[in-house]
Protein backbone atom coordinates (compact mmCIF):
# COMPACT_ATOMS: atom_id res chain seq x y z
CA UNK A 1 0.00 0.00 0.00
CA UNK A 2 2.98 2.74 0.82
CA UNK A 3 4.45 1.63 -2.06
CA UNK A 4 1.41 2.26 -4.19
CA UNK A 5 0.81 5.56 -2.76
CA UNK A 6 4.28 6.93 -2.96
CA UNK A 7 4.00 5.52 -6.82
CA UNK A 8 0.75 7.01 -7.27
CA UNK A 9 1.67 10.54 -5.69
CA UNK A 10 4.91 10.57 -7.40
CA UNK A 11 3.09 9.70 -10.94
CA UNK A 12 0.67 12.54 -10.11
CA UNK A 13 3.16 15.24 -9.04
CA UNK A 14 5.56 14.52 -12.06
CA UNK A 15 2.20 14.97 -14.43
CA UNK A 16 2.11 18.39 -12.73
CA UNK A 17 5.91 19.49 -13.25
CA UNK A 18 5.70 18.04 -17.38
CA UNK A 19 2.60 20.19 -17.92
CA UNK A 20 4.27 23.36 -16.22
CA UNK A 21 7.27 22.81 -17.50
CA UNK A 22 6.11 22.45 -20.62
CA UNK A 23 4.10 25.92 -20.20
CA UNK A 24 7.64 27.36 -19.42
CA UNK A 25 8.92 26.01 -22.82
CA UNK A 26 6.48 28.03 -24.20
CA UNK A 27 8.47 31.45 -23.25
CA UNK A 28 11.25 30.27 -25.99
CA UNK A 29 8.12 31.59 -28.41
CA UNK A 30 6.90 34.30 -26.64
CA UNK A 31 4.87 35.86 -23.58
CA UNK A 32 1.80 35.71 -25.19
CA UNK A 33 2.25 31.88 -25.86
CA UNK A 34 3.12 31.45 -22.04
CA UNK A 35 -0.24 32.73 -21.24
CA UNK A 36 -2.47 30.84 -24.01
CA UNK A 37 -0.35 28.15 -22.37
CA UNK A 38 -1.23 28.98 -18.83
CA UNK A 39 -4.96 29.64 -19.60
CA UNK A 40 -5.25 25.47 -20.57
CA UNK A 41 -3.53 24.24 -17.64
CA UNK A 42 -4.08 26.71 -15.18
CA UNK A 43 -8.19 25.56 -15.22
CA UNK A 44 -7.54 22.16 -15.25
CA UNK A 45 -5.28 22.26 -12.45
CA UNK A 46 -7.61 24.50 -10.74
CA UNK A 47 -10.62 21.86 -11.05
CA UNK A 48 -11.69 21.50 -7.55
CA UNK A 49 -10.80 17.11 -7.93
CA UNK A 50 -7.69 17.97 -10.02
CA UNK A 51 -6.37 20.71 -6.82
CA UNK A 52 -6.89 17.69 -3.87
CA UNK A 53 -5.86 14.86 -5.99
CA UNK A 54 -2.47 17.43 -6.29
CA UNK A 55 -2.17 18.75 -2.99
CA UNK A 56 -2.82 15.34 -1.50
CA UNK A 57 -0.40 14.22 -3.41
CA UNK A 58 1.75 16.43 -2.35
CA UNK A 59 1.33 16.03 1.57
CA UNK A 60 1.27 12.35 1.04
CA UNK A 61 4.60 11.83 -0.74
CA UNK A 62 5.94 14.11 1.65
CA UNK A 63 4.41 12.02 4.55
CA UNK A 64 6.12 9.10 2.77
CA UNK A 65 9.06 10.63 2.98
CA UNK A 66 9.10 11.02 6.66
CA UNK A 67 8.42 7.47 7.20
CA UNK A 68 10.70 5.84 5.43
CA UNK A 69 13.43 8.45 7.50
CA UNK A 70 12.07 7.19 10.77
CA UNK A 71 12.13 3.43 9.26
CA UNK A 72 15.70 3.66 8.66
CA UNK A 73 18.02 2.48 11.22
CA UNK A 74 20.40 3.66 9.60
CA UNK A 75 21.46 7.12 7.81
CA UNK A 76 24.14 5.36 6.01
CA UNK A 77 22.69 5.03 2.11
CA UNK A 78 23.65 4.91 -1.72
CA UNK A 79 24.52 7.96 -2.96
CA UNK A 80 21.56 9.00 -5.10
CA UNK A 81 19.53 7.98 -2.66
CA UNK A 82 20.87 10.17 -0.33
CA UNK A 83 20.76 12.61 -2.91
CA UNK A 84 17.08 11.81 -3.33
CA UNK A 85 16.25 12.62 -0.09
CA UNK A 86 17.71 16.09 0.15
CA UNK A 87 16.44 17.11 -2.67
CA UNK A 88 13.04 15.94 -1.76
CA UNK A 89 12.92 17.71 1.43
CA UNK A 90 14.37 20.90 -0.26
CA UNK A 91 11.32 20.81 -2.56
CA UNK A 92 8.65 21.97 0.03
CA UNK A 93 11.10 24.68 1.68
CA UNK A 94 11.35 25.95 -1.98
CA UNK A 95 7.89 25.66 -3.43
CA UNK A 96 6.26 26.97 -0.39
CA UNK A 97 6.73 30.80 -1.23
CA UNK A 98 5.65 30.40 -4.88
CA UNK A 99 2.30 28.20 -4.43
CA UNK A 100 1.91 31.12 -1.36
CA UNK A 101 2.42 34.34 -3.76
CA UNK A 102 0.22 32.22 -6.49
CA UNK A 103 -2.72 30.24 -4.98
CA UNK A 104 -2.91 30.70 -1.71
CA UNK A 105 -2.90 34.37 -2.27
CA UNK A 106 -5.38 33.55 -5.19
CA UNK A 107 -7.71 31.17 -3.68
CA UNK A 108 -7.71 32.76 -0.01
CA UNK A 109 -6.79 36.42 -0.38
CA UNK A 110 -8.45 37.21 -3.85
CA UNK A 111 -5.36 38.59 -5.18
CA UNK A 112 -5.83 38.07 -9.03
CA UNK A 113 -1.68 36.87 -9.72
CA UNK A 114 -2.22 33.72 -11.98
CA UNK A 115 -0.27 35.10 -14.36
CA UNK A 116 2.68 34.59 -16.24
CA UNK A 117 3.38 38.72 -16.27
CA UNK A 118 2.79 38.94 -12.86
CA UNK A 119 4.68 36.32 -11.95
CA UNK A 120 7.47 36.75 -14.12
CA UNK A 121 7.61 40.79 -13.14
CA UNK A 122 8.09 39.65 -9.69
CA UNK A 123 10.67 37.11 -9.99
CA UNK A 124 13.09 38.71 -12.07
CA UNK A 125 12.57 42.31 -11.83
CA UNK A 126 10.71 42.73 -8.27
CA UNK A 127 12.31 39.89 -6.16
CA UNK A 128 15.73 38.18 -8.63
CA UNK A 129 16.97 36.05 -6.16
CA UNK A 130 13.29 34.46 -5.46
CA UNK A 131 13.64 33.94 -9.61
CA UNK A 132 16.79 32.52 -9.08
CA UNK A 133 15.34 30.10 -6.50
CA UNK A 134 12.60 29.33 -8.59
CA UNK A 135 15.45 28.50 -11.50
CA UNK A 136 16.65 26.33 -8.84
CA UNK A 137 13.26 24.52 -7.45
CA UNK A 138 12.99 23.25 -11.09
CA UNK A 139 16.54 21.50 -11.51
CA UNK A 140 15.43 20.25 -7.89
CA UNK A 141 12.11 19.17 -8.32
CA UNK A 142 13.35 17.64 -11.75
CA UNK A 143 16.37 15.53 -10.73
CA UNK A 144 14.44 14.40 -7.18
CA UNK A 145 11.47 13.64 -9.67
CA UNK A 146 14.07 11.58 -12.21
CA UNK A 147 15.83 9.55 -9.85
CA UNK A 148 12.40 8.26 -8.06
CA UNK A 149 11.44 7.33 -11.68
CA UNK A 150 14.87 5.12 -12.38
CA UNK A 151 15.03 3.69 -9.25
CA UNK A 152 11.19 2.57 -10.45
CA UNK A 153 12.01 1.77 -14.03
CA UNK A 154 15.49 0.15 -14.17
CA UNK A 155 13.76 -3.09 -13.02
CA UNK A 156 11.41 -3.00 -16.47
CA UNK A 157 12.81 -5.65 -19.22
CA UNK A 158 12.63 -2.64 -21.34
CA UNK A 159 14.65 -0.19 -19.74
CA UNK A 160 17.96 -0.54 -20.96
CA UNK A 161 16.87 -0.36 -24.78
CA UNK A 162 14.99 3.00 -23.92
CA UNK A 163 17.79 4.15 -21.62
CA UNK A 164 19.14 6.58 -24.18
CA UNK A 165 15.39 8.37 -24.91
CA UNK A 166 14.75 8.58 -21.45
CA UNK A 167 18.08 10.17 -20.80
CA UNK A 168 17.56 12.77 -23.37
CA UNK A 169 13.73 13.43 -22.04
CA UNK A 170 15.27 13.79 -19.03
CA UNK A 171 17.84 16.16 -20.35
CA UNK A 172 16.20 18.13 -22.42
CA UNK A 173 12.87 18.87 -20.34
CA UNK A 174 14.38 21.09 -17.77
CA UNK A 175 17.14 22.58 -20.58
CA UNK A 176 13.95 23.69 -22.33
CA UNK A 177 11.94 25.04 -19.86
CA UNK A 178 14.47 26.95 -18.30
CA UNK A 179 15.54 28.70 -21.41
CA UNK A 180 11.72 29.72 -21.50
CA UNK A 181 11.33 30.86 -18.02
CA UNK A 182 14.81 33.07 -18.81
CA UNK A 183 12.99 34.26 -22.59
CA UNK A 184 9.61 35.10 -20.63
CA UNK A 185 12.04 36.79 -17.78
CA UNK A 186 13.63 38.53 -20.85
CA UNK A 187 10.67 40.24 -22.78
CA UNK A 188 8.92 41.43 -19.18
CA UNK A 189 11.95 43.20 -18.49
CA UNK A 190 12.43 44.58 -21.73
CA UNK A 191 8.37 45.39 -21.89
CA UNK A 192 9.65 47.66 -18.83
CA UNK A 193 12.22 49.34 -20.61
CA UNK A 194 9.93 49.90 -24.03
CA UNK A 195 6.37 50.39 -22.59
CA UNK A 196 5.67 53.07 -19.58
CA UNK A 197 2.76 51.64 -18.64
CA UNK A 198 3.80 47.97 -18.38
CA UNK A 199 4.86 47.72 -14.65
CA UNK A 200 1.26 48.67 -13.59
CA UNK A 201 -0.24 46.32 -15.81
CA UNK A 202 2.33 43.76 -14.84
CA UNK A 203 1.42 44.17 -10.90
CA UNK A 204 -2.23 44.34 -11.26
CA UNK A 205 -4.00 42.61 -8.96
CA UNK A 206 -1.19 42.57 -6.51
CA UNK A 207 -2.15 41.75 -2.86
CA UNK A 208 -1.91 44.69 -0.36
CA UNK A 209 1.18 45.49 2.06
CA UNK A 210 -1.04 43.67 5.15
CA UNK A 211 -1.53 40.55 3.24
CA UNK A 212 1.76 40.34 1.82
CA UNK A 213 2.61 40.14 5.25
CA UNK A 214 0.68 37.27 6.08
CA UNK A 215 1.26 35.58 2.75
CA UNK A 216 5.45 35.94 4.17
CA UNK A 217 4.29 34.46 7.49
CA UNK A 218 2.60 31.59 6.09
CA UNK A 219 5.82 31.16 4.27
CA UNK A 220 7.73 31.47 7.41
CA UNK A 221 5.22 28.97 9.19
CA UNK A 222 5.50 26.33 6.43
CA UNK A 223 8.98 26.10 6.12
CA UNK A 224 9.06 25.96 10.20
CA UNK A 225 6.26 23.00 9.27
CA UNK A 226 8.51 21.00 6.94
CA UNK A 227 11.78 21.51 9.08
CA UNK A 228 10.40 20.83 12.03
CA UNK A 229 8.79 17.66 11.02
CA UNK A 230 12.32 16.40 9.68
CA UNK A 231 13.90 17.48 12.94
CA UNK A 232 11.02 15.85 14.98
CA UNK A 233 11.78 12.97 12.84
CA UNK A 234 15.30 12.33 13.44
CA UNK A 235 15.03 13.25 17.19
CA UNK A 236 12.74 10.40 17.69
CA UNK A 237 14.89 7.99 15.48
CA UNK A 238 17.78 9.21 18.06
CA UNK A 239 15.24 8.50 21.35
CA UNK A 240 14.26 4.73 19.65
CA UNK A 241 18.26 4.24 19.31
CA UNK A 242 18.75 4.30 22.39
CA UNK A 243 15.88 2.66 24.19
CA UNK A 244 16.14 -0.60 21.90
CA UNK A 245 19.84 -0.40 22.68
CA UNK A 246 18.67 -0.87 26.43
CA UNK A 247 16.43 -3.79 25.23
CA UNK A 248 19.74 -5.37 23.97
CA UNK A 249 21.37 -5.97 20.74
CA UNK A 250 21.38 -8.41 17.80
CA UNK A 251 24.46 -9.54 15.83
CA UNK A 252 24.85 -9.81 12.32
CA UNK A 253 27.45 -11.88 10.91
CA UNK A 254 29.08 -11.44 7.74
CA UNK A 255 31.04 -14.58 5.69
CA UNK A 256 34.17 -12.42 5.77
CA UNK A 257 34.13 -12.40 9.41
CA UNK A 258 32.86 -9.27 10.47
CA UNK A 259 30.15 -8.43 12.37
CA UNK A 260 27.90 -5.76 13.83
CA UNK A 261 26.21 -5.40 16.97
CA UNK A 262 22.53 -3.68 15.79
CA UNK A 263 19.30 -2.28 17.33
CA UNK A 264 16.73 -4.49 16.33
CA UNK A 265 14.71 -3.74 13.76
CA UNK A 266 17.56 -2.83 11.58
CA UNK A 267 17.62 -4.55 8.52
CA UNK A 268 20.17 -6.79 7.36
CA UNK A 269 21.26 -4.35 4.06
CA UNK A 270 21.40 -1.77 6.78
CA UNK A 271 23.55 -3.89 8.79
CA UNK A 272 25.79 -3.98 5.70
CA UNK A 273 25.73 -0.58 5.42
CA UNK A 274 26.47 0.25 7.94
CA UNK A 275 29.65 -1.87 8.03
CA UNK A 276 30.43 -0.39 4.89
CA UNK A 277 29.90 -4.11 2.94
CA UNK A 278 29.12 -3.42 -0.65
CA UNK A 279 25.55 -5.33 -0.91
CA UNK A 280 23.40 -5.06 -4.20
CA UNK A 281 19.85 -3.51 -3.96
CA UNK A 282 18.96 -2.17 -7.68
CA UNK A 283 15.80 -1.31 -5.74
CA UNK A 284 17.35 1.12 -3.32
CA UNK A 285 15.79 -1.39 -0.76
CA UNK A 286 12.17 -1.61 -1.38
CA UNK A 287 11.61 -5.37 -1.45
CA UNK A 288 10.95 -5.64 -5.43
CA UNK A 289 14.36 -6.37 -6.94
CA UNK A 290 15.24 -9.68 -4.75
CA UNK A 291 18.91 -8.43 -5.49
CA UNK A 292 19.91 -8.08 -2.05
CA UNK A 293 19.18 -11.29 -1.20
CA UNK A 294 20.79 -13.36 1.26
CA UNK A 295 21.08 -16.60 3.07
CA UNK A 296 20.44 -16.46 6.74
CA UNK A 297 21.11 -18.73 9.34
CA UNK A 298 19.91 -18.21 13.09
CA UNK A 299 18.73 -19.50 15.93
CA UNK A 300 14.62 -20.28 16.17
CA UNK A 301 12.83 -16.80 16.83
CA UNK A 302 15.38 -14.58 15.50
CA UNK A 303 14.12 -14.53 11.72
CA UNK A 304 10.58 -13.35 11.64
CA UNK A 305 8.38 -14.84 8.82
CA UNK A 306 8.29 -13.11 5.68
CA UNK A 307 5.73 -10.29 4.87
CA UNK A 308 3.21 -11.07 2.05
CA UNK A 309 5.21 -9.31 -0.49
CA UNK A 310 8.34 -10.40 0.42
CA UNK A 311 7.60 -14.22 0.17
CA UNK A 312 5.96 -13.29 -3.26
CA UNK A 313 9.50 -11.87 -4.23
CA UNK A 314 10.83 -15.24 -2.88
CA UNK A 315 8.92 -17.20 -4.46
CA UNK A 316 9.33 -15.32 -8.24
CA UNK A 317 12.85 -16.29 -7.84
CA UNK A 318 12.56 -20.03 -6.77
CA UNK A 319 14.52 -18.95 -3.48
CA UNK A 320 15.00 -21.83 -0.84
CA UNK A 321 13.43 -21.34 2.59
CA UNK A 322 16.74 -20.03 4.05
CA UNK A 323 17.23 -17.17 1.61
CA UNK A 324 15.54 -14.06 2.57
CA UNK A 325 15.65 -10.05 1.13
CA UNK A 326 18.26 -8.50 3.09
CA UNK A 327 16.45 -5.39 2.87
CA UNK A 328 13.53 -6.42 4.37
CA UNK A 329 14.32 -8.87 6.67
CA UNK A 330 14.96 -7.32 10.05
CA UNK A 331 16.11 -9.80 12.57
CA UNK A 332 14.86 -10.49 16.16
CA UNK A 333 18.26 -12.62 17.19
CA UNK A 334 21.27 -13.31 16.22
CA UNK A 335 22.04 -14.24 12.53
CA UNK A 336 25.00 -14.92 10.15
CA UNK A 337 23.58 -13.79 6.29
CA UNK A 338 25.80 -14.40 2.79
CA UNK A 339 24.79 -11.98 0.54
CA UNK A 340 24.10 -14.11 -2.63
CA UNK A 341 24.69 -11.71 -5.83
CA UNK A 342 27.67 -9.75 -6.22
CA UNK A 343 27.67 -5.91 -4.78
CA UNK A 344 27.46 -4.43 -8.58
CA UNK A 345 25.06 -6.60 -10.30
CA UNK A 346 22.68 -4.89 -13.22
CA UNK A 347 18.63 -4.69 -11.97
CA UNK A 348 17.95 -7.79 -14.76
CA UNK A 349 19.96 -10.03 -12.45
CA UNK A 350 17.26 -9.45 -9.53
CA UNK A 351 14.71 -12.55 -11.33
CA UNK A 352 16.70 -15.02 -12.03
CA UNK A 353 15.51 -17.93 -10.62
CA UNK A 354 17.86 -19.36 -7.79
CA UNK A 355 18.50 -23.00 -9.43
CA UNK A 356 20.05 -21.10 -12.46
CA UNK A 357 22.00 -18.17 -10.30
CA UNK A 358 23.62 -21.01 -8.50
CA UNK A 359 23.59 -24.11 -10.31
CA UNK A 360 21.74 -26.95 -10.78
CA UNK A 361 22.10 -30.80 -11.81
CA UNK A 362 20.09 -31.68 -14.36
CA UNK A 363 19.83 -34.40 -16.93
CA UNK A 364 19.40 -32.91 -20.11
CA UNK A 365 20.47 -33.43 -24.18
CA UNK A 366 23.06 -31.37 -25.83
CA UNK A 367 23.69 -30.75 -29.16
CA UNK A 368 26.72 -29.42 -30.97
CA UNK A 369 27.31 -28.66 -34.64
CA UNK A 370 29.89 -27.32 -36.71
CA UNK A 371 30.25 -26.54 -40.45
CA UNK A 372 32.54 -28.92 -42.53
CA UNK A 373 35.59 -27.30 -44.51
CA UNK A 374 34.34 -23.90 -43.67
CA UNK A 375 37.98 -22.80 -43.09
CA UNK A 376 39.14 -23.38 -46.35
CA UNK A 377 35.93 -21.66 -47.79
CA UNK A 378 36.26 -18.28 -45.95
CA UNK A 379 40.40 -18.54 -46.94
CA UNK A 380 38.73 -17.70 -50.49
CA UNK A 381 36.22 -15.07 -49.74
CA UNK A 382 35.65 -11.75 -48.60
CA UNK A 383 35.74 -11.21 -44.78
CA UNK A 384 31.91 -9.53 -46.01
CA UNK A 385 31.08 -12.98 -47.47
CA UNK A 386 32.25 -15.06 -44.86
CA UNK A 387 29.85 -12.79 -42.08
CA UNK A 388 26.99 -12.88 -44.72
CA UNK A 389 27.43 -16.49 -45.14
CA UNK A 390 27.73 -16.82 -41.25
CA UNK A 391 24.56 -15.05 -40.36
CA UNK A 392 22.29 -16.94 -43.04
CA UNK A 393 23.75 -20.16 -41.21
CA UNK A 394 23.09 -19.09 -37.75
CA UNK A 395 20.10 -17.80 -39.14
CA UNK A 396 18.73 -21.09 -40.39
CA UNK A 397 20.43 -23.23 -37.36
CA UNK A 398 19.12 -21.34 -34.88
CA UNK A 399 15.54 -21.23 -36.00
CA UNK A 400 15.60 -25.14 -36.31
CA UNK A 401 16.74 -25.42 -32.76
CA UNK A 402 14.16 -23.42 -31.32
CA UNK A 403 11.15 -24.53 -33.66
CA UNK A 404 12.09 -27.95 -32.15
CA UNK A 405 11.97 -26.76 -28.39
CA UNK A 406 15.33 -26.41 -28.04
CA UNK A 407 17.79 -23.58 -26.61
CA UNK A 408 20.51 -21.78 -28.53
CA UNK A 409 23.41 -22.15 -25.65
CA UNK A 410 26.62 -20.25 -27.77
CA UNK A 411 27.43 -20.00 -31.34
CA UNK A 412 31.47 -20.31 -31.09
CA UNK A 413 33.28 -19.66 -34.31
CA UNK A 414 31.04 -21.55 -36.97
CA UNK A 415 30.17 -23.87 -34.67
CA UNK A 416 26.49 -24.02 -32.68
CA UNK A 417 25.96 -25.72 -29.02
CA UNK A 418 22.42 -26.16 -28.31
CA UNK A 419 20.52 -27.47 -24.85
CA UNK A 420 17.62 -29.66 -24.91
CA UNK A 421 15.27 -30.11 -22.07
CA UNK A 422 16.00 -28.20 -19.40
CA UNK A 423 12.90 -27.54 -18.52
CA UNK A 424 11.07 -30.93 -19.29
CA UNK A 425 12.84 -33.71 -18.82
CA UNK A 426 15.58 -35.62 -21.10
CA UNK A 427 13.30 -37.72 -22.39
CA UNK A 428 11.70 -34.95 -23.86
CA UNK A 429 15.16 -32.92 -24.45
CA UNK A 430 16.31 -36.48 -26.44
CA UNK A 431 13.22 -35.88 -29.06
CA UNK A 432 13.70 -32.27 -29.37
CA UNK A 433 17.29 -32.93 -30.18
CA UNK A 434 16.98 -35.50 -32.76
CA UNK A 435 14.27 -33.17 -34.43
CA UNK A 436 16.36 -29.92 -34.38
CA UNK A 437 19.02 -31.78 -36.12
CA UNK A 438 16.17 -33.50 -38.83
CA UNK A 439 15.09 -29.59 -39.27
CA UNK A 440 18.67 -28.51 -39.20
CA UNK A 441 19.39 -30.72 -42.16
CA UNK A 442 16.44 -29.56 -43.86
CA UNK A 443 17.12 -26.32 -43.23
CA UNK A 444 21.07 -26.59 -44.80
CA UNK A 445 19.39 -27.97 -48.05
CA UNK A 446 16.78 -25.16 -48.54
CA UNK A 447 19.98 -22.53 -47.45
CA UNK A 448 21.97 -24.77 -49.88
CA UNK A 449 19.40 -24.35 -52.35
CA UNK A 450 19.01 -20.36 -52.12
CA UNK A 451 23.08 -20.34 -52.07
CA UNK A 452 23.25 -22.26 -55.34
CA UNK A 453 25.15 -19.70 -57.16
CA UNK A 454 26.88 -17.81 -54.72
CA UNK A 455 29.06 -20.65 -53.24
CA UNK A 456 31.55 -23.57 -55.04
CA UNK A 457 29.99 -26.50 -53.20
CA UNK A 458 27.46 -27.01 -50.70
CA UNK A 459 27.63 -26.33 -47.43
CA UNK A 460 27.54 -29.38 -45.04
CA UNK A 461 27.44 -30.19 -41.13
CA UNK A 462 28.29 -32.34 -38.59
CA UNK A 463 26.28 -32.90 -35.34
CA UNK A 464 26.56 -34.83 -32.34
CA UNK A 465 23.85 -35.62 -29.78
CA UNK A 466 24.66 -36.94 -26.27
CA UNK A 467 22.56 -36.94 -23.12
CA UNK A 468 23.55 -36.99 -19.58
CA UNK A 469 24.08 -34.93 -16.39
CA UNK A 470 25.33 -31.65 -16.00
CA UNK A 471 25.53 -28.53 -14.62
CA UNK A 472 23.24 -25.75 -15.64
CA UNK A 473 23.27 -22.35 -14.29
CA UNK A 474 23.91 -18.15 -15.10
CA UNK A 475 27.58 -18.45 -16.44
CA UNK A 476 30.12 -16.12 -17.60
CA UNK A 477 31.00 -11.92 -16.89
CA UNK A 478 28.94 -8.80 -16.62
CA UNK A 479 26.56 -8.49 -19.92
CA UNK A 480 28.60 -11.95 -21.13
CA UNK A 481 26.39 -14.14 -18.34
CA UNK A 482 24.62 -16.45 -19.91
CA UNK A 483 22.44 -19.88 -18.73
CA UNK A 484 24.79 -22.76 -20.21
CA UNK A 485 25.57 -26.03 -19.54
CA UNK A 486 29.16 -27.79 -18.10
CA UNK A 487 29.79 -31.38 -17.52
CA UNK A 488 31.08 -34.89 -19.12
CA UNK A 489 27.86 -34.67 -20.99
CA UNK A 490 29.00 -31.67 -22.50
CA UNK A 491 32.56 -32.80 -23.53
CA UNK A 492 31.00 -36.13 -24.87
CA UNK A 493 28.25 -34.07 -27.24
CA UNK A 494 31.28 -32.41 -28.84
CA UNK A 495 33.54 -35.73 -29.39
CA UNK A 496 30.02 -37.11 -31.11
CA UNK A 497 30.14 -34.19 -33.69
CA UNK A 498 33.20 -34.48 -34.27
CA UNK A 499 33.38 -37.81 -35.13
CA UNK A 500 30.75 -37.58 -37.83
CA UNK A 501 33.61 -36.32 -39.74
CA UNK A 502 34.94 -39.53 -39.10
CA UNK A 503 32.28 -41.61 -39.86
CA UNK A 504 31.39 -39.55 -42.88
CA UNK A 505 27.87 -39.17 -41.57
CA UNK A 506 25.91 -35.68 -40.78
CA UNK A 507 24.77 -36.69 -37.15
CA UNK A 508 26.16 -38.88 -34.71
CA UNK A 509 23.94 -39.50 -31.11
CA UNK A 510 24.68 -41.83 -28.25
CA UNK A 511 22.10 -45.13 -28.49
CA UNK A 512 21.23 -43.26 -25.24
CA UNK A 513 19.30 -40.80 -26.83
CA UNK A 514 17.94 -42.78 -29.10
CA UNK A 515 16.48 -45.19 -26.23
CA UNK A 516 15.57 -42.04 -24.49
CA UNK A 517 13.79 -40.30 -27.58
CA UNK A 518 11.00 -43.59 -27.61
CA UNK A 519 12.19 -43.38 -31.25
CA UNK A 520 13.21 -46.38 -33.95
CA UNK A 521 16.86 -45.55 -34.66
CA UNK A 522 17.28 -48.84 -35.40
CA UNK A 523 17.77 -48.24 -39.46
CA UNK A 524 20.87 -46.38 -38.25
CA UNK A 525 24.06 -48.17 -37.90
CA UNK A 526 25.31 -48.91 -34.50
CA UNK A 527 29.32 -48.69 -33.34
CA UNK A 528 31.28 -48.48 -30.16
CA UNK A 529 33.72 -45.53 -29.67
CA UNK A 530 35.99 -44.56 -26.97
CA UNK A 531 35.69 -41.29 -26.09
CA UNK A 532 38.57 -39.65 -24.18
CA UNK A 533 38.34 -39.14 -20.38
CA UNK A 534 35.49 -42.14 -20.54
CA UNK A 535 36.39 -45.39 -18.90
CA UNK A 536 33.72 -47.63 -21.07
CA UNK A 537 33.26 -47.21 -24.14
CA UNK A 538 30.19 -45.18 -25.91
CA UNK A 539 27.52 -46.75 -28.00
CA UNK A 540 26.17 -44.64 -30.93
CA UNK A 541 24.49 -44.12 -33.91
CA UNK A 542 25.33 -42.69 -37.36
CA UNK A 543 22.75 -41.00 -39.27
CA UNK A 544 24.06 -40.43 -43.09
CA UNK A 545 21.65 -37.74 -43.63
CA UNK A 546 19.56 -35.86 -40.62
CA UNK A 547 16.62 -35.94 -43.34
CA UNK A 548 16.45 -39.40 -42.88
CA UNK A 549 15.81 -39.12 -39.53
CA UNK A 550 12.00 -40.36 -38.21
CA UNK A 551 9.46 -37.12 -38.06
CA UNK A 552 7.88 -36.60 -34.96
CA UNK A 553 4.48 -37.92 -36.50
CA UNK A 554 6.17 -41.23 -36.86
CA UNK A 555 7.44 -41.31 -33.46
S1 LIG B 1 17.14 -4.11 -2.53
FE1 LIG B 1 15.69 -4.67 -4.00
S2 LIG B 1 14.63 -6.26 -2.98
FE2 LIG B 1 16.05 -5.64 -1.50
Amino acid sequence: MTRRIRLVSGLIMFSYLISHFTNHMLGLVSLDAMEAGLRIVYPFWSYPLVSWALYGAFAAHFSLALWALWQRRTLRMPVAMAVQYVLGFTVPLLAIQHATLTRIAESFYGADRGYYTNVLFGLWHTHPLNGALQALLLVIAWTHACIGLRYRLRLEPWYDRMQPWLYTFALLVPVLALLGYAEGGREVLERIAREPGFPEQATYGRPTPEVQDELADIVAWGRGFVLGSIAAVLAARQMRRWLQARRGLVRIGYPSGQSIDVVRGTSILEASRMLRIPHASVCGGRGRCSTCRVRVRGKAGALPPPSKDEAAVLRRVGAPPNVRLACQLRPRGDVEAVPLLPPLVHASEGFRHSGQLHGSEKEIAILFADLRAFTRLAETRLPYDVVFLLNRYFAAMGHAIEEAGGRVDKFIGDGIMALFGIDDGAEAGCRHAIEAARLMSLGLDELNRALEHEIDAPLRIGIGIHVGPVIVGEMGYGPATQLTAVGDAVNTASRLEALSKEFACELVLSDDVAVRAGLDMTAFELHEVDIRGRRQPLVVRSVRHGELLPAPAAA
